[in-house]
Parts: C-alpha cells; sequence; structure tokens
C-alpha cells in the first residue's frame, strides 16, 4: 500500500501521536476547564500545553490568540462571518479551496461581495499588482492560500499582506497545506489570521483545526455556550479563546495535535518540506519521460512549491486514473477537483479535474518510482 493522499490528510500519524490520543482516552479523559478534581485539571492542562505549544511554533507571544476548532473550515467560518458585513467586499486569490468559496458564496444574500485576483505562474510581482488591482473603497478583507491544495503553487503570502497593511486591510491566511511544512512566524509575517487543520501537516488527528490572531476582538461569534468560565453571565465571554471555544472541546485530539507539533519540531519544517520536494521533483522527472503524462506547473522546488504536485494521463479521466491505481497497485491518490473548481480553472482542468500526488515525511523515493512505473502501465 502507498498511501499519497497527505494534503487530504497525513497518514500514518507517527507513533507518539497515536500514543497521546489513547493516553488520553485511556488516562485522563475528564471535561477540561469543567470542574476542579484531579482528572479534570490534568485535561486542562493537556490543552493549555498543546495551546502554548502552537503559539510558539508558530511564533505567537499569546496563547490566548490560539484558538482550537474543529478544522480549517471551521477557523475560515468564523472569520469570515463573524467578520464582514453588509456591503463588504472580499478580494480572494484565483486557487481558494471551497473552504473559502463556499462561505463568500453564501455571504452574498447578506450583500457580501467578493473579486478574485489571478495568480501569475511566472511572477509574484504580477500577482502581487492582480491583488492590488482588486482592491475596492469597501474591501474588508483579502483572502489567500497559502500553497494551493491541488497545483502546489506557493503564493507570496508575505507581499500581499505587507502591501494590504499599506490600506489598513486585514488579511487571512488558508495554511491548510502548509501550516507543518514551510515554517511560519507570525512575528515576521504579521498575518491578521491565520486558518489551518491539526490533521494535515503538523501530524495530528482529524477534527482538530487552528485559528490565530490577535484580532478576536473584530470577530462576532458563530456559536455561543458553556465554556467553564463566567458561568453565571448569559453573555458569551467576550475573551479569546473561550470566546470561540464554547461545548467540551476535542480533548483527544488536541492532546494528539501537541504531540504532532512536536513531532514537526522535531524534525524541523525545512527538512519535512525539503524531503516532499525531493520526492516530487524525482516523480516529475519521471513523469516527463512519460509521453503519456500531462504537467501543468514546473519542477518543483522549495522556493515556489509546497508538497503537492497534480496531472492528467491523456485521454483518461483523472478518476479512473486514480481508481486504476487504486484497485490494481494499491496506490492511494485523490483525483477529480479537489473542492477546488476554482483552482481547476486556473490550469483549464475543471472538466477532467486531476490526478493529485501529496507525499508526507514518511513518503520515500521508491515509492515514487512505483508511482512512475505503474503510470506507464496504464
Ligand atoms: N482539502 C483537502 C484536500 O485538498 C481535503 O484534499
Amino acid at each position: 500500500m502507498i498511501y499519497l493522499d497527505n494534503a487530504a490528510t497525513t497518514f500514518p500519524k507517527p507513533m507518539s501521536v497515536r500514543n497521546a490520543v489513547v493516553n488520553s482516552i485511556s488516562n485522563y479523559g475528564a471535561n477540561p476547564g469543567r470542574g476542579g478534581h484531579d482528572l479534570a485539571v490534568r485535561a486542562s492542562e493537556i490543552i493549555y500545553k498543546s495551546r502554548s505549544k502552537t503559539a510558539d511554533f508558530f511564533g505567537e507571544k499569546d496563547a490566548e490568540n490560539v484558538i482550537f476548532t474543529s478544522g480549517c473550515t471551521h477557523s475560515i467560518n468564523i472569520v469570515l462571518k463573524g467578520l464582514l458585513k453588509p456591503g463588504d467586499h472580499v478580494v480572494v486569490s484565483d486557487m481558494e479551496h471551497n473552504a473559502v468559496m463556499r462561505p463568500l458564496y453564501a455571504l452574498k444574500k447578506k450583500k457580501i461581495s467578493y473579486s478574485v485576483a489571478r495568480v501569475s505562474d511566472v511572477s509574484s510581482d504580477e500577482t502581487l499588482e492582480n491583488f492590488r488591482n482588486a482592491l475596492q473603497e469597501n474591501t474588508r478583507l483579502v483572502v489567500c492560500t497559502h500553497v494551493s491544495n491541488v497545483w502546489g503553487t506557493r503564493l507570496p503570502v508575505e507581499r500581499i499582506t505587507a502591501m494590504c497593511h499599506q490600506y489598513s486591510i486585514p488579511v487571512l491566511i488558508d495554511a491548510a497545506q502548509s501550516a507543518g511544512v514551510l515554517g511560519i512566524d507570525l512575528d515576521e509575517s504579521n498575518f491578521d489570521y491565520i486558518c489551518m487543520p491539526g490533521h494535515k501537516g503538523l501530524y495530528g488527528p482529524m477534527g482538530t483545526g487552528i485559528l490565530i490572531t490577535k484580532h478576536h476582538d473584530d470577530l462576532e461569534t458563530l456559536i455561543e455556550g458553556g465554556t467553564g468560565s463566567n458561568s453565571a453571565l448569559f453573555e458569551q465571554p467576550g475573551t479569546s479563546p473561550d470566546k470561540f471555544e464554547s461545548g467540551t472541546p476535542n480533548l483527544s485530539g488536541i492532546a494528539g495535535l501537541g504531540a504532532g507539533i512536536d513531532f514537526v519540531r522535531s524534525v524541523s519544517c525545512e527538512k519535512i518540506h525539503a524531503h516532499e520536494i525531493n520526492l516530487l521533483a524525482h516523480l516529475y522527472d519521471r513523469l516527463e519521460k512519460n509521453k503519456n503524462i500531462i504537467l501543468y506547473t514546473p519542477r518543483p522546488n522549495v522556493y515556489n512549491s509546497g508538497g503537492v504536485l497534480s496531472f492528467n494521463v491523456k485521454n483518461h479521466d483523472s478518476e479512473e486514473v486514480a481508481a486504476v491505481l487504486n484497485r490494481r497497485f494499491s496506490i492511494f491518490v485523490r483525483a477529480g477537483l479537489h473542492c477546488s473548481p476554482l483552482a481547476h480553472l486556473h490550469h483549464s482542468t475543471e472538466e477532467t479535474g486531476a490526478v493529485r500526488i501529496a507525499p508526507s515525511y514518511f513518503n520515500t523515493i521508491s515509492e515514487m518510482n512505483v508511482l512512475a512505473a505503474s503510470l506507464k502501465k496504464i
């Protein structure tokens, strides 16, 4: 079995992550922050540790600015629906996932509009100008994915953020494919809102996500409820993270996420990224020699790419290729539109979709060779 669908979720998880999840369920699975008994306190400490680790890992000084969510989609919804008001305008890149596009589409009913800025395949200067040209008087937010979940394209998010800040426009970065792979230091990059899953490059369990922001006062809440704090008040607490974390938290998920961050730290983002790019560049060289393969993007490199590569096999539907890889070769990849129809329009693959290869730190060069050889047989 060769698993190459790590852009959807990383698998396998490191042993330390599996152990942290089992340990939480087996040894201290009480409700964190809801009671003063020893087990509840131990559970709270684990959540606190994971929050502090997350803050530290991303260069955020205040751990209270780290909000745990159920996933990147949840984090993005908190920002879009908490921030935007009727009459507001948003600029997005043409590589955005439906986690961004569907909430924005739904917000059209509330008279919130958006424009799409094209990402240049050759020049970050051009990308930057496309974003600048899309800004309007009423632009309230710019949303930009860090790495395309289809093409692996790395967007110039630091430059886009600096440009938007010249106009006092905040920026939301969708780090779904970059968190844990590209080093992110919020102290330097100054992203206003960064949204990410816990279960992809951070190697935590599914059902975990993160939003990091200093600007929580600007956000209305999506849901309200019990937080274990200020219980006498009917009013939702106004301070982060409680403001956004109503209901019993995902203790075992957050415990596993903390262990995942420890794992990434122990290896380093730089090494993980270099490993994934090395695998994809090797695969790319093999695919380039196969006349039946259509490639859309340049050879992966650490400066312009994350750990994702998509292609097609001539005269074959992408879903059919993925099904054959699954059935005949036990190679697991994702094909189709990857919940990102906009990104597929970028390379005109909206009809065919594409076959996506997304390795993790646990994949090897020999697996890339098996994949390339299998594709030759199709
Ligand atoms: N967003 C995830 C993907 O790209 C699920 O597959």
